[in-house]
């Protein structure tokens, strides 16, 4: 996989920059190797909707209702253009050809002391480092435009995939714990990881970690 640094990391911020927490524009977009982060938008309904309603998806995740419908996609759209859900809420986009490949959201957390990551493709686009490169862009992101100390990622303690994304940008175990899942009515094991800005820094140009 190519480099996912975003193109406003190659513009020259320090790398020591730490910006004071601040009030952002929904959903800047933002541009990868092969990926188009944007706002979700209306004519998005039904690709969210075909991609979500998949139970191999919603179980992993913790607030995705299951099934899901295109008034579901429709309302999570709007959501996302209230403001409701954060700042920083994207639709995955292929490049080339516009598809709509899933999504992805960092959330503040610990008072803006730290963000957590979380991210779904559709199973179609599964396992080919689609969201490993959302991932990273995201977190570069989130280091440069938040004065986060820290992301969190958490997944179940079965998703060995999501579990390699992480790894794959540098999080690091801290710990077991239980989450609640909506689409399961209850709460599954979930390990929890993190990424220091130290860390992230340190890998920001990302070879060591393909
Ligand atoms: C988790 C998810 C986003 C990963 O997307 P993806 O684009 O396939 O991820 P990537 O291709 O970037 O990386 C996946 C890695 O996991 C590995 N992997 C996938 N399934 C695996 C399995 N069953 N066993 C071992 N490794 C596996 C892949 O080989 C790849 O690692 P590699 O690059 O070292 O070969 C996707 O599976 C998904 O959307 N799942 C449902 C929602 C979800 O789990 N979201 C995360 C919630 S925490």
């Amino acid at each position: 996989m190519q480099s996912p640094i975003l193109k406003e990391s190659q513009s020259g911020f320090p790398s020591d920059a730490r910006p004071m927490p601040q009030e952002l524009l929904l959903s800047p977009q933002l541009q990868s190797e092969r990926l188009t982060l944007r706002a979700p938008e209306t004519a998005d309904a039904h690709a969210i909707a075909h991609l979500a309603n998949n139970i191999n998806v919603a179980s992993k995740l913790s607030r995705m209702p299951h099934p899901y419908t295109v008034a579901d996609a429709a309302n999570f759209i709007a959501r996302v253009a209230s403001g409701a859900m954060g700042k920083c809420v994207y639709a995955v986009t292929r490049t080339d050809n516009r598809a709509f490949l899933g999504g992805c959201a960092l959330e503040e957390t610990d008072g803006g002391r730290g963000l957590e990551i979380g991210y779904w493709l559709g199973e179609p686009y599964w396992n080919r480092g689609l969201a490993t490169e959302a991932a990273q862009t995201l977190i570069d992101h989130g280091f440069h435009t938040f004065g986060a100390d820290y992301i969190d990622g958490r997944c179940r303690v079965m998703n060995t995939a999501s579990r390699r994304v992480l790894q794959k940008c540098g999080f690091q175990f801290q710990g077991t714990g239980m989450a609640s899942s909506l689409a399961l009515g209850g709460r599954v094991a979930v390990e929890w990881f993190r990424l220091d800005r130290k860390t992230w820094d340190s890998l920001r140009h990302w070879g060591g970690a393909r």
